[in-house]
């Protein structure tokens, strides 16, 4: 049988292995990446093995309300995307350690260098895309899975695209756990939309590429609405509202915003 130690060096041992073999990219500084989640030994995340609590206590309720009253209620018109961020536990979507400022109006580190958006603008774009029970919504950029759980209590047909294999099983792991296993998350580059199951009445991007992707105005409805920041890297971006109608595709510049890059496969 091992001694505690010789576990310890072998566990060592085998992460630095797994980093050798391409782990995930350290966070950059200020960003406060958190360490990845534990894999079982088939490498599929269990919600056991996931850095999240679930545990939904009256203290995180109150914090949860708390939020919604001063920061969302007094901005979106819309009472059901209001009734939705009451309804989905944010804090189960960011590593343990934030906790404490899971209802906080601020975007938070996920690791791997990514974020997880802030909930007044999570809350504002989800109103913009103006969706209607069944309709059929793509996100680009699952990241924590925070916004895709937004969008499936609106009743929308939720599909949701991340290039980063961690984040996206991390979600579908939280998802799962949190009882939203309609939502679909694919891995994937997001820059040519999820084209099987395209058209989309909505898209939502929640990454800043430099110009609108084609491929994405393209599985837009007729009638289809799509919200996205463009802009330079690192710098502040707009917020657009895309409209099509028929093959006209209409522009509305509405905010500044600062969200991270929208990489490409490859890059
Ligand atoms: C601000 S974070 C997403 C926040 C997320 N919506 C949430 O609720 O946590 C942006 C995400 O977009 C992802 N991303 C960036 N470029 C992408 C691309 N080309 N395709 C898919 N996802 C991308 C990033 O890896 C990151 O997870």
């Amino acid at each position: 049988m091992f001694r505690p130690t010789v576990v310890r060096v072998l566990l060592v041992c085998l992460a630095l292995l797994l980093a050798a073999c391409g782990g995930p990219p350290a966070a950059p500084t200020g960003s406060g990446g958190a360490p990845p989640p534990a894999a079982t030994p088939t490498g599929l995340l269990t919600p056991e093995s996931l850095d999240r609590d679930f545990t939904d206590s009256a203290e995180r309720q109150a914090a949860r309300e708390a939020l919604v009253e001063r920061w969302i209620a007094p901005r979106v018109a819309d009472p059901r995307v209001v009734a939705a961020l009451r309804a989905v536990p944010r804090h189960s979507f960011i590593p343990t350690y934030l906790l404490d400022s899971a209802y906080n109006d601020h975007p938070l580190p996920i690791g791997y260098g990514q974020t997880i958006s802030q909930p007044s603008l999570v809350a504002m774009m989800t109103e913009l895309l103006d969706l209607q029970p069944g309709e059929r919504v793509l996100e680009i950029g699952t990241g924590s899975g925070y916004q895709a759980a937004i969008l499936a209590e609106l009743d929308a047909e939720v599909y949701s695209v991340e290039i980063i294999p961690e984040l996206a099983a991390t979600a579908r792991a939280v998802l799962d756990r949190l009882g939203y296993p309609d939502v679909h998350i694919d891995r994937r580059d997001g820059y040519y939309g999820w084209e099987e199951h395209a058209p989309y009445d909505a898209i939502i991007v929640t990454a800043a590429p430099d110009h609108l992707p084609q491929p994405l105005a393209a599985q837009l409805t007729d009638g289809g609405r799509m919200v996205i920041p463009i802009g330079p890297v690192g710098n502040v971006q707009t917020l657009w509202l895309v409209t099509r109608e028929g093959d006209e595709v209409g522009m509305e510049r509405l905010l500044d915003v600062m969200f991270v890059p929208f990489t490409r496969e490859g890059e």
